[in-house]
């Protein structure tokens, strides 16, 4: 019996990651809660008689504003938002702290959700968005009070680059906060290689590989928060959402094709709880200091 060689996970380009997020859109808000970065958990929350999504999404809106806690973002701020998904962080913040928001993702198909979001909060005048990639942003220098990138940076094959393209549209003495998705115990290549086929990702980083990534960038790493354990709550909870609509999967993409998610989904997530860590970093520019 001959064995299949296992292909050592390969960075993405911008375009092949903007392609599975344009082929994957449905999906996506399928089995995750209104954003796509881990939530925030509380003891009990998962054992509250509550639909799947709606306390994935509580979570996630109590994540957003942890994060804001971190940036201090004011009232009347402008924050840029690198990998804004569907637009429900930036509408969040911008609700909650009264801010302006510029969203920007490689995803066209999220681009049109997160306008039409937008519009339906009635905040369209002041929460905006627009194609850009992390590692090549079209805004201007130095024009954003704050900076954050939620979970967009396992996407990045390149994340030195994207930390000075954050850097630089920051303006003098603003503040950054930046997720990192981490190999807390190493992975396998077919691990790596399972989660760039899931989820797009590029290898993921250790810790220790993060904090060379920010030195290399010639950042200033002002606050660290290991926030590893919500990564399993957050996967409990998509589990449970794919579940509450595999039915509809299967009508709309078929029933092989949601055969395959139940063990692919289940063997990512297992992954993601088990050997990987997340990492929230608030992040100064020195020469900014
Ligand atoms: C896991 S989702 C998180 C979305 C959003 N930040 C949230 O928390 O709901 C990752 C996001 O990063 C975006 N992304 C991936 N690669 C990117 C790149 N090179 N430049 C900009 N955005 C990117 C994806 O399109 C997606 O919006």
């Amino acid at each position: 019996m001959t064995s299949t060689p296992v292909v050592p996970a390969a960075l993405l380009t911008s375009a092949e990651v903007a392609a599975w997020y344009e082929a994957s859109d449905e999906l996506c808000k399928m089995i995750s809660g209104d954003s796509f970065h881990y939530g925030l958990w509380q003891p009990g929350d998962l054992d509250e008689p509550l639909p799947a999504r709606q306390l994935a999404t509580r979570a996630q809106n109590r994540m957003t504003d942890f994060f804001c806690d971190l940036l201090a973002i004011e009232p009347g701020e402008h924050l840029l938002d690198v990998g804004c998904g569907h637009g429900s962080p930036a509408l969040h913040a911008a609700h909650e702290r009264r801010i302006q928001v510029t969203g920007c993702s490689i995803s066209q198909a999220q681009l049109t959700e997160a306008a039409r979001r937008a519009t339906a909060a009635g905040m369209a005048d002041r929460v905006r968005f627009g194609l850009g990639d992390a590692m090549d942003l079209p805004h201007e220098t130095g024009s954003f009070d704050a900076v954050w990138a939620l979970d967009s940076f396992p996407h990045l094959n390149d994340p030195v680059k994207g930390l000075r393209e954050l850097a630089r549209t920051a303006r003098p003495g603003a503040s950054m906060l930046v997720t990192f998705y981490t190999q807390r115990v190493p992975a396998t290549d077919a691990e790596l290689t399972m989660c760039r086929d899931a989820f797009a990702f590029c290898p993921l980083p250790t810790h220790d590989q993060v904090l060379g990534q920010i030195r290399a960038a010639g950042l200033t790493l002002e606050q660290t928060h290991d926030l590893s354990e919500h990564i399993a709550p957050t996967c409990q909870a998509y589990g449970r959402i794919y579940q509450d609509n595999r039915a509809l999967i299967a009508e709309k993409f078929g029933t092989p094709y949601a055969d395959t998610m139940d063990t692919a989904l289940a063997d990512t997530l297992t992954f993601l709880t088990d050997k990987t860590g997340y990492l929230a970093c608030l992040l100064r520019h020195p020469a900014h200091s």
